[in-house]
C-alpha cells in the first residue's frame, strides 16, 4: 500500500526526529490505538522504546496474552507486563456503584503506571494514541457526563514527560490499515471498541473473580460465533453482561437457582446513538445454549432489545 508506505517513511522521521536518542515509554491498553502508535514508534527507534503493559485482569480472554505474543513476540517490541490483577481486585472488593468501580479503576491504573515508569525508567517521552477524533471532539462529548470515561491510559496531568502523538492526524480507519502494514494482526486491528474499566463494568454490582470468570467465559463464546456467523464486522459492540439476577432453572432432575447473563449487540456509527443488533434467532439460540451448557453458574440468558438513548449501550 503505497500511501501508508508513505504514511509510515514519514511519521519515522518525524519521531526520530522529536526523540532522537532518549528513552521512550508506551502504556499498552491492548486496544487498537495504542498497539499502532507503539508499532510505529518501535518501527522508528527500536529499543529506545519500552512498553509497560498494566494487566489489571479485566481484559478479554486471552488478550492479556495476546498483547505479550503479537507486541511482545513477533513485534520484537521490549513489552514488560505488570501483572496487577490481584491489586485491582482488591480495591474493587465491596464496591457497587458504578462510577465509583470507575474511578477507582482509573485511580489504580495512575498509581501502578507511576510506580512502574520509576521503577524502569527515567524515560523523557510518553507515547499516546491520540487520534485526530479525539482532539476534535474533546470538549463536546456529551457521553462523558453521563458516564465518566475514565480511560485506562488516562494518565496524570503533572506531566513529567514530552509527549509523542504519532496517530494524532489519523482517523480511525487511518490507524487500522496502518497497524495491518506494520503487521498488526487483524483480530486486533479490526477489535470492537471495549471499555476502559473492561469487564468491571459488565459485572452488575460487587466484582469478584468468580463473577469475571463468568463473564470472561461467555464472552467468548458470544464471539466465537458471532465469527462463525460472519457478524463480526456489522455489529459495533458484543459482548455479555453478568446481571445481579438469579433465577430459578432446572438441569435434568435438578432444580438450579443461578445467574441470568444478558447479550447486548449494537449496530452504531460511533457510539452516540445505537439500535440493538437483529441478530438471527438461531445465532443467538446457539449462544445461549453453549453458554449455559458451558458456562457454570449461568441457567438462564437474556437478549437486550433497547436503543441507545434511553439505554446507554454498557449496564453500567
Ligand atoms: P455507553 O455505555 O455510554 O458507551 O453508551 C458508549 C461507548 O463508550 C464505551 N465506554 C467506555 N469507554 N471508558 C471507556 O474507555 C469507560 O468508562 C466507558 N464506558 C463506556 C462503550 O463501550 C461504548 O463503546
Amino acid at each position: 500500500d503505497w500511501t501508508m508506505d508513505n504514511l509510515i517513511e514519514e511519521s519515522v522521521a518525524k519521531i526520530r526526529e522529536q526523540v532522537g536518542n532518549k528513552r521512550v515509554l508506551v502504556a499498552l491498553s491492548g486496544g487498537v490505538d495504542s498497539s499502532v502508535a507503539a508499532a510505529l514508534v518501535h518501527r522508528a527507534i527500536g529499543n529506545q522504546l519500552t512498553a509497560m503493559f498494566v494487566d489489571h485482569g479485566l481484559l478479554r480472554k486471552g488478550e492479556s496474552d495476546s498483547v505479550m505474543s503479537t507486541l511482545g513476540g513477533q513485534l520484537g517490541i521490549d513489552v514488560v507486563r505488570v501483572d496487577a490483577r490481584d491489586r485491582f481486585l482488591g480495591k474493587l472488593a465491596g464496591v457497587e456503584d458504578p462510577e465509583r468501580k470507575r474511578k477507582i479503576i482509573g485511580e489504580e491504573f495512575i498509581r501502578v503506571f507511576e510506580a512502574e515508569s520509576e521503577r524502569l525508567g527515567p524515560f523523557d517521552f510518553l507515547v499516546q494514541g491520540t487520534l485526530y477524533t479525539d482532539i476534535v471532539e474533546s470538549g463536546t462529548h456529551t457521553a462523558a457526563t453521563i458516564k465518566s470515561h475514565h480511560n485506562v491510559g488516562g494518565l496524570p496531568e503533572d506531566v513529567r514527560f514530552q509527549i509523542v502523538e504519532p496517530l494524532k492526524e489519523l482517523f480511525k480507519d487511518e490507524v487500522r490499515r496502518l497497524g495491518e502494514q506494520l503487521g498488526l494482526p487483524s483480530e486486533l486491528v479490526w477489535r470492537q471498541p471495549f471499555p476502559g474499566p473492561g469487564l468491571a463494568i459488565r459485572v452488575i454490582g460487587e466484582v469478584t473473580e468468580d463473577k469475571l470468570a463468568i463473564v470472561r467465559e461467555s464472552d467468548a463464546i458470544l464471539r466465537d460465533e458471532v465469527a462463525n456467523a460472519g457478524l463480526a464486522r456489522e455489529i459495533w459492540q458484543y459482548f455479555t453482561v453478568l446481571t445481579s439476577n438469579r433465577t430459578v432453572g432446572v438441569m435434568g432432575d435438578e432444580r438450579t437457582y443461578a445467574h441470568t447473563l444478558a447479550i447486548r449487540a449494537v449496530v452504531s456509527q460511533e457510539g452516540m446513538t445505537a439500535d440493538f443488533a437483529r441478530v438471527p434467532w438461531d445465532v443467538l439460540a446457539r449462544i445461549s445454549t453453549r453458554i449455559v451448557n458451558e458456562v457454570p453458574g449461568v441457567n438462564r440468558v437474556v437478549y437486550d432489545i433497547t436503543s441507545k438513548p434511553p439505554a446507554t449501550i454498557e449496564w453500567e
